[in-house]
């Protein structure tokens, strides 16, 4: 979480660039944002609690041009959102911004007050500032000096630092949190958590390692490992251009991103199936048994490649959350596949996660849609999902790339091991063929469902979902997504289990969106439905064209156990989930829509979670 930016350089003015760089990085956390340059002579702060546009406006009559900066946009970890807890930070000669946690600052600001340092934040932040402040009145290099400092740190952090008397350099180390170099053509060179926020000045850009350090100035910039060592690191080129980060006529990310849907799709399916051109060549059909690991939606998605693993390919997996997974005994044998699930590469669990399961011999594989992210460097093998920047808070395109790289992943190993024969792999083929057009009629044809479905939810305080298999799955990132966008409380539950407890919070006009796609359990889940709606719930039955034709057109007596229903187009095991997840994430859109929410971002969220 928090975004950091960094410019030096006479071609643009620092604050544009520092400013239009924090907008790119509001993602990364939106509690409070500000910068510090180098004006007048001195190192001026300036603070505005909220989103960048509040800063923006308080900066709105400053008119200096400025050659130096640094910016960021926090998500409050240690301390409440206000301006004095928000970064920069400036202790006597040195001023910073972090992206990470000091876990030990409490034990280094006993220790700096007892040599008379005063505080005027409730931050680890600024303990670390004080601290490299304190280092730099003995040690004058200033890289040793940063150097030093760290090794008393423990934690997570990217820090951009200036120093009074050096006002044309920005310092730069970081240590699990991410940190890109942005390479300019002449008279500049950026830094940033993450390529994107620079895309309008430069493409050029240096992935800065795990404990390495760098010194920047307009027309150099130097690099030194964990030695303090020089060394000469590789210059890479973003192939994302900044047009992807418009909303292109669409009211929200959001909404432009789960309109991209079908095309992001088409593309992974025709990578990955019909051409089966991985990265690298990937052979898992000799695994014993495979460990799925993420967090959020990620780790949703695993619950449906488990599924599929499962059912089609034969290989037993589990599925968990990293925060959990990381501390626990992990009883990995050497025939185990991890498979490490994120969006943006850089969850701070997940990659602890990973870094975890190769310390205990586990092979990697890493789904990972931010290229060049330290998930994707880290991990054995990675499959890029290739859907492209993601905006929104809440994921949609991210989350169904996954499923489909895992989709293609369960079904090329169970044709490798035989599993599956000609008839049915051509069936699942000509589903993936047509993915582009099914979800594009579920994201066009369905208007009147929707617009009923969210016109009757959001008035209520909570609602629930269920289903079975692979349903129950896609219920909880149905659920998840509404929880986070609409600020309503629900839940998923397999089908089967509500009437072990939750049913008592069924009552007259609850809401309950049942999800039954699979035949085979299509009798059961509409059982579990029909217990509620005995006690008075609202029910929004999703199911599919086959279905409905072959159980409810013919069967004479169905009506009372739904109040709406949305019939969705029939797809295989391998792309259903898909189907179901974009009614479910229209759902949620509009529902939060009429309540008034922030789509994009959500309070007290985040998109990238590096902090644990
Ligand atoms: C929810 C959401 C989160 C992420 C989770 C993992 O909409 O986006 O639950 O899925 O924070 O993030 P990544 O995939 O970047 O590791």
């Amino acid at each position: 979480m928090c975004g950091i930016i960094g410019y030096t350089g006479t071609k643009n003015n620092a604050k544009e660039v520092l400013l239009s760089g924090l907008k790119k990085l509001e993602y990364r956390g939106y509690d409070s944002a500000g910068i510090a340059v180098y004006e007048n002579e001195k190192i001026n702060l300036y603070k505005s609690t909220g989103k960048i546009k509040n800063l923006e406006e308080s900066l709105s009559k400053n008119t200096s041009t400025l050659n130096l900066g640094i910016g960021h946009t926090r998500w409050a970890t240690h301390g409440v959102p206000n301006e004095t807890n928000a970064h920069p930070h400036k202790c006597g000669n040195v001023t910073l911004v972090h992206n990470g946690i000091i876990e030990n600052y409490l034990e280094l600001k006993q220790d700096l007050i007892l040599k008379g340092t005063e505080f005027k934040t409730q931050t680890d932040t600024e303990v670390a500032c004080a601290y490299i402040n304190e280092i730099y009145k003995t040690e004058k290099n200033k890289i040793k000096c940063i150097a030093q400092s760290c090794k008393n740190f423990r934690g997570s952090y990217a820090f951009a630092i200036i120093f009074d008397d050096e006002p044309d350099t920005i310092y730069a180390v970081r240590k699990d949190s991410p940190l890109v170099i942005g390479v300019g053509a002449s008279d500049e060179n950026f830094i940033s958590s993450d390529i994107s926020a620079i895309l309008n000045y430069t493409n050029r850009y240096i992935l800065l390692e795990h404990e390495e350090f760098a010194k920047i100035s307009k027309d150099s910039i130097e690099i030194f490992n964990s030695n303090l060592e020089k060394i000469e690191k590789e210059i890479l080129t973003a192939t994302w251009s900044s047009s992807e980060y418009q909303k292109s006529g669409f009211d929200h990310f959001m909404l432009k991103e789960i309109n991209e849907q079908p095309k992001v799709l088409k593309q992974v399916f025709e990578r990955y199936f019909s051409n089966n051109t991985y990265d690298q060549n990937i052979d898992i059909s000799n695994y014993d048994n495979i460990h799925i690991v993420a967090c959020g939606s990620a780790m949703h998605a695993g619950l449906v490649g488990k599924f599929l693993f499962e059912k089609y390919a034969l290989i037993p997996v589990t599925v968990e959350v990293a925060s959990e997974y990381r501390y626990k005994n992990q009883l990995i044998t050497n025939n185990t596949l991890v498979i490490i699930i994120s969006q943006s590469g850089e969850t701070a669990d997940t990659l602890a996660a990973l870094r975890i399961a190769k310390q205990k011999g586990a092979h990697t594989l890493g789904i990972v849609n931010a290229v060049g992210s330290t998930i994707s460097r880290e991990s054995d093998i990675t499959i890029y999902t290739h859907a492209g920047p993601e905006i929104a808070v809440a994921t949609t395109k991210g989350y169904a790339s996954q499923v489909a790289v895992l989709s293609t992943l369960a079904l090329n190993t169970a044709i490798k091991k035989g599993l599956i024969d000609k008839t049915f792999e051509e069936h699942i083929y000509n589903d993936f063929k047509n993915i582009q057009n099914t979800i594009s009629d579920v994201i066009k044809n369905y208007e009147e469902e929707y617009k009923k479905v969210s016109e009757y939810i959001y008035k209520h305080d909570h609602l629930f979902y269920i289903g079975r298999g692979i349903d129950n799955a896609v219920c909880l990132e149905g659920s998840l997504k509404l929880k986070e966008i609409s600020y309503m409380h629900s839940e998923a539950y397999a089908a089967g289990e509500l009437k072990h407890g939750t049913i008592s919070l069924i009552e007259q006009g609850t809401p309950l969106i049942a999800v039954a796609t699979d035949e085979i359990l299509f009798e059961k889940t509409v059982s579990n439905v029909k217990e509620t709606k005995a006690r008075g719930s609202f029910v929004v039955f999703i199911t599919t064209r086959d279905l409905e034709d072959k159980y409810i057109k013919s069967v004479e007596d169905t009506s009372g156990f739904f109040d709406i229903k949305l019939v969705l187009p029939s797809a295989t095991d391998f792309t259903q989930a898909l189907v179901t997840m974009v009614a479910l994430q229209l759902i949620a859109y509009k529902t939060a829509i009429l309540r008034d929410c922030d789509i994009d971002q959500p309070r007290n969220l985040a998109k990238s979670v590096t902090v644990e």
